[in-house]
């Protein structure tokens, strides 16, 4: 029997206990100690471990008897984690060795055989693509149905219209159904990302051993089909130390985070009684325990103040990763909690903001009633450069018709034709026809801006590719 008595604690020697002559110290051995949380990953570890027995058994390590005993094995102890039945013991450090711990326990000795050319090293990076690709194919489930919200309010709200704001000035008129696809067109590009990292996650490093490679001249590329990766990592000291997938991810839940998280920010300014734009559902809001005639939108404020822990765990991860050496540290098992957090954490602002989306009640008398005639200034330098005036001049003069309307103390459209006469003489009298918004809009039908011909461009555009995607 391996795994002498010195470094054993209580429940049972350790896997790695050989050159040991002293157990850990109680406060290292927590310290030391992944089970807790990495434990989430069991049924990777086992598929891992299924398909790395059927590697093993074609090459003349273990017999076809001893596979299918391993194999036998591990399925019982994937249906105890099933039944909620596992019972994990003070010396299981992570999800790997209480496996294997567990395996041996129900098939004896030839359990003792499955980790033959195989290190934690290079099965923890396994385990961990296995399961973050399944998260991924989730979460770009939720995404979708996210992306579709947005473009399902932009049908039914087309034609609404409110101010567009730069600097949060009141720049120009634009159409609600504009800016949904605003943040449609974000997320999008989040789901087109995301497959990116699902391809970089899905290689297989199974097969590097410890850093060097495999002793045994296992087949990866049979283990890589055993498993559904698209391919196998190239040098067992990259696959053994690589962890761009989840620096990736972190990245991608972070830049997500950060959209949600600017959307959820107009929509708390849209929604104060100030802007009155928006009304977020009584599903979506809270209320103050003193003021009883408070709504808050905390389901937006949660939103945007989540997305700061995502940024925390991409930085936090850098800091941890940027110093390490090659291979294998054990720094890197920092990766799981904020990997793991990260995956809960984009899920659920994902699906709040589409449920936030869903049942968003607009205001369109309230957005049109924000909009105001300066905001057609720039209307005055187009109908201008209509009439032949060069754009820089043209610019000028409506300068020039903004301060006439200050100076008389009213609004630009109840200047006279005079007025306008008066600063240029360009202007004829069907200048007062440009203060009309719905038409100002529809300046904008080149694709991409916010006239109703583009804005259907764009919803035909975001229909398709949902059904292709
Ligand atoms: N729990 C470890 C991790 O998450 C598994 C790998 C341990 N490898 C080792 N050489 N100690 O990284």
């Amino acid at each position: 029997m391996a795994g002498n008595a010195a470094a054993s604690g209580d429940d049972g020697p350790k896997l790695w206990g050989g050159r040991f002559k002293k157990p850990l110290d109680s406060e290292m051995e927590k310290f030391n100690a992944s089970i807790d949380y990495d434990k989430i990953m069991w049924s990777a570890d086992i598929d891992g471990s299924i398909a790395y027995a059927k590697a093993l058994a074609k090459t003349s390590i273990i017999s076809a008897e001893e596979r299918d005993k391993l194999c036998q094995g591990l399925e019982l102890v994937r249906n105890e984690w099933k039944g909620g039945k596992f019972q994990i013991v003070a010396s299981d450090e992570d999800i790997h060795t209480a496996n294997e711990r567990r395996l041996t326990e129900l098939v004896g000795d030839v359990g003792r055989k499955l980790h033959t050319g195989r290190s934690r090293n290079d099965q923890v990076a396994t385990d961990t693509r296995l399961w973050l690709r399944d998260r991924i194919l989730a979460i770009s489930a939720v995404l979708k149905e996210a992306i579709s919200a947005f473009v399902e309010q932009a049908k039914v709200n087309q034609t609404v219209m409110l101010p567009g704001y730069t600097h949060l000035q009141r720049a120009q008129p634009i159409r609600w159904s504009h800016w949904l696809l605003c943040y449609a067109s974000m997320l999008k590009r989040d789901f087109e990302r995301l497959q990116e990292v699902y391809k970089r996650t899905n290689v297989l490093p199974l097969g590097s051993g410890a850093l060097a490679g495999h002793p045994f001249d296992i087949d990866r590329d049979f283990l890589a089909m055993e498993l559904n990766f698209d391919g196998i990592t190239l040098n067992s000291l990259d696959g053994t130390s690589d962890r761009d997938f989840v620096s990736e991810f972190l990245f991608w839940s972070s830049l997500t985070s950060t959209h949600l998280s600017r959307m959820a920010e107009d929509l708390i300014i849209y929604s104060t009684k100030e802007f009155s734009f928006v009304t977020l559902a009584d599903e979506y809001s809270t209320g103050s325990s003193l003021m009883p005639q408070k709504k808050n939108a905390d389901s937006c404020e949660l939103i945007r103040g989540r997305a700061g822990r995502l940024t925390g765990h991409l930085t936090g991860w850098l800091c941890t990763l940027k110093g390490l050496p090659l291979t294998y540290n054990k720094d890197l098992q920092e990766d799981k909690e904020p990997l793991f957090d990260a995956v809960e954490t984009i899920t659920s602002l994902i699906k709040i903001s589409c449920g936030v989306i869903k049942t968003l009640t607009v205001n369109p008398d309230k957005m049109k009633a924000a909009l105001s005639p300066e905001m057609l200034a720039t209307d005055i330098a187009y109908y201008l450069v209509r009439k032949g005036v060069p754009f820089r001049d043209a610019h000028h003069v409506s300068g020039e018709c903004v301060q006439l309307a200050e100076s008389k103390n009213v609004d630009l459209d109840k200047l006279t034709v005079d007025d306008f006469l008066a600063v240029s003489t360009k202007f004829e009298s069907d200048i007062l026809q440009i203060f009309d918004y719905e038409k100002s809009m529809e300046q904008y039908n080149a694709k991409g801006g916010t006239g109703s011909k583009s804005i259907k461009w764009q919803i035909e555009v975001f229909t398709d590719w949902l059904k292709q995607n």
